[in-house]
């Protein structure tokens, strides 16, 4: 038999060495739709990956003296990496530099260029670099990007652009036919009534400024626009227009992009316009969530309040940043992290809760019926009111994870847990088993705590897939029984062997692990100090020998076949003069131009690659790279430097 095919997917992520559980979100909530639609018998495809074009990377590569893809390489292990450690259990990555992935992106520009959807044009704005978006005047107020806030610059280029506007009645009509594609309600009604009613723009879709991304295929001066190179993604993962892969038919349309809500735009209006033109049916899901705030504003390393997924799980385990994302961040809303927030969390409803239910129960279990789960022979007042209550949250599990609202289904699960411990202390089986004659009652206690253990381990499979199983083990139950199917009263684990194992989430001590924590993210954001090597003491003589002035850069230009060296000709108060400098991996000639140097003009000549050197340029060192001595442009050329 066929089974259901469930096409899920995570943005592909911008390589960043700046990773913080914030950035996590996405993926770990993707995840746990993921597993549980495993667990309900889908055949799940989940993809994600990284998005790797466009200038910012070109620059911070160059920045650090490599090439760009030496340089994202290194990111996406670590990316990897971070995927690994948060037990994301994604099928398929997808790199925008893989070569199938270009091939497709190319293919599918030229369709749409020879269908006449894209056309030859130019384009002027002002343009932010690290969001690689134009914006118009209107848009930008005050000089700065309406994404990020950092400053634009008036930019001008010929450029490849996309009839957008085209397909915009389209779009709305499908928007409005389908209530369902966009979520939250509110994001929708954002898109529709500032995008899409005000008429939309063509697209810029083409780059001339910089080389590092996917060849436009019928013109090589130009580079695809990012955000069409990586909204392709989701359908050449699957083998769209290349040989790589074949199971578009199988799986596309997507159930579901899981996507922060700062990239809505992008995938609610180019990217199913992308695809009416390709002629293929959308997505039925976008699914925008809110954000992770940190003590209420973004997280930043530049703030230096990253929080680092590595520390976190170090101290609380992965399932604990898991279970606080996923119930902390819920449809529409943006969540807030604090260390203590976090804590409190993880004390009451993992320590508490559930780790306390489980213990309890398993003791309890052993201290009354020798660690054999008991059958239900008496019945108490609570049990029919228990079970119901189970089913039910059973029920809301599965509406409330079919929708996605995953932190309304964890609440749910654990809305269970808090049940069941009053059941506990409704039915106190400590009374009960004073008294031999409640012995039948005091089993179906044991046996119905049990059971709603049974069930949460089952439901928590996908949020805490880790706890999960050593809940399983706890109970005597095998990974494969903590099955969907398996969420039902029964007899089938009578006389199962419980075990008191350790605590499933210790309690923390918060004051003393914040402080412990803290210690260690500065240590870890500090970078770490070399010690420096000195040279002997010398008196002022030995300074006075030398003759060091200031200079004005008039020529700099490459020292042919060096990729280090650059020849200078600056004006050193008498006239012209020749210098040669090792910093062409730091600067580009024209960054030099014009500006006001330091110069040791006394030493001896010197030839280097042949050619002559007549001082030399003072600089200084800065981690891997080197920056030269700039003086305030007001100092003459020739002042003495002492
Ligand atoms: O946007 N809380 O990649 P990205 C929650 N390459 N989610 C957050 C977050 C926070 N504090 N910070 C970031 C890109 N995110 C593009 C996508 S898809 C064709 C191209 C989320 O690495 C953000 O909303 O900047 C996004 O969903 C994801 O992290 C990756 O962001
Ligand atoms: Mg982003």
């Amino acid at each position: 038999m066929n089974k259901n095919k469930f096409y899920i997917t995570t943005p592909i992520y911008y390589p960043s060495d700046k990773l913080h559980i914030g950035n996590t979100y996405t993926t770990v909530v993707s995840d746990a739709i993921a597993r549980y639609k495993r667990m309900r018998g889908f055949d799940v495809m989940f993809l994600t990956g990284t998005d790797e074009h466009g200038e910012k990377l070109q620059q911070i590569a160059e920045k650090k003296g490599l090439k760009p893809i030496e340089y994202i390489d290194g990111i996406v292990a670590s990316i990897k990496d971070l995927w690994s450690l948060m037990n994301i259990s994604y099928d398929r990555f997808i790199r925008t530099t893989d070569d199938y992935h270009i091939e497709s992106v190319q293919k599918i520009f030229k369709q749409l260029y020879d269908q006449g959807d894209i056309y030859l044009g130019s384009y002027e704005g002002l343009y932010c670099t690290p969001c690689e978006a134009f914006w118009t005047e209107t848009q930008a107020v005050g000089g700065k990007c309406p994404d990020c806030g950092r400053e634009v610059h008036p930019a001008k280029e010929e450029a490849y652009f996309f009839k957008m506007s085209k397909y915009a009645d389209q779009l709305l009509k499908y928007i409005e036919e389908h209530p369902d594609f966009i979520e939250p309600e509110s994001r929708r009604n954002e898109m529709v009534n500032n995008f899409l009613k005000p008429g939309l723009q063509d697209l810029c879709i083409s780059r001339t400024s910089f080389d590092w991304g996917i060849p436009v295929p019928i013109n090589e001066k130009h580079v695809i626009y990012v955000w069409i190179d990586a909204l392709s993604n989701y359908i050449t993962a699957l083998g769209y227009q290349n040989g790589k892969y074949n199971d578009f038919d199988d799986f596309w349309p997507a159930d579901v992009h899981v996507i922060g809500k700062d990239i809505l735009r992008f995938h609610t209006i180019y990217w199913p316009i992308m695809l009416m033109a390709l002629g293929l049916p959308l997505p039925k899901k976008v699914y925008g969530h809110g954000w992770l705030l940190i003590d209420g504003g973004k997280m930043s390393k530049s703030k230096g309040n990253v929080v680092d997924p590595a520390i976190l799980s170090k101290y609380f385990g992965v399932d604990a940043i898991r279970y606080y994302l996923l119930s902390e961040i819920s449809m529409g809303q943006d969540g807030n992290y604090t260390n203590e927030l976090f804590i409190n969390r993880i004390n009451s409803d993992l320590a508490n809760d559930l780790g306390n239910l489980l213990s309890r129960t398993t003791s309890m279990i052993i201290k009354y019926f020798g660690g054999a789960v008991p059958a239900p022979e008496g019945k108490t007042d609570f049990d029919g009111i228990l079970e119901q209550f189970a089913l039910d949250t059973v029920k809301k599990v599965e509406k409330e994870m079919d929708s996605y609202y995953v932190s309304n289904a964890v609440s749910t699960m654990m809305s269970l847990v808090s049940r069941a411990n009053k059941y506990i202390d409704e039915t106190a089986p400590w009374v009960l088993a004073k008294d031999e004659a409640k012995k039948g009652e005091l089993a179906s206690v044991m046996y119905h705590l049990y059971e709603c253990l049974r069930f949460a381990a089952i439901m928590l499979k996908p949020i805490m897939p880790e706890s999960s199983s050593k809940m399983a083990l706890q109970l005597g139950i095998s990974e494969a029984e903590l099955s969907w199917d398996n969420l039902c009263f029964t007899d089938k684990y009578v006389g199962t062997a419980v075990t008191k194992g350790e605590a499933l989430f210790p309690r923390i001590d918060a004051e003393k692990t914040i402080a412990e924590i803290t210690a260690e993210a500065q240590a870890k954001l500090a970078p770490a100090r070399k010690p420096l090597v000195h040279k002997e003491q010398v008196t002022i003589d030995a300074f006075e020998k030398l003759e060091i002035r200031a200079v004005k850069v008039l020529e700099c230009e490459p020292v042919p076949k060096s990729d280090k060296l650059l020849k200078f000709i600056v004006d050193d108060g008498e006239g012209r003069r020749q210098i040669v400098s090792g910093i062409a991996k730091y600067y580009k000639p024209e960054e030099l131009i014009g500006k006001t140097l330091a110069a040791i003009v006394n030493l001896m000549p010197v030839k280097l690659r042949g050619v002559e050197s007549c001082g030399m340029l003072l600089s200084a060192e800065s981690g891997d790279t080197v920056k030269v001595i700039m003086l305030d442009d007001s100092v003459e050329a020739g002042g003495e430097i002492r």
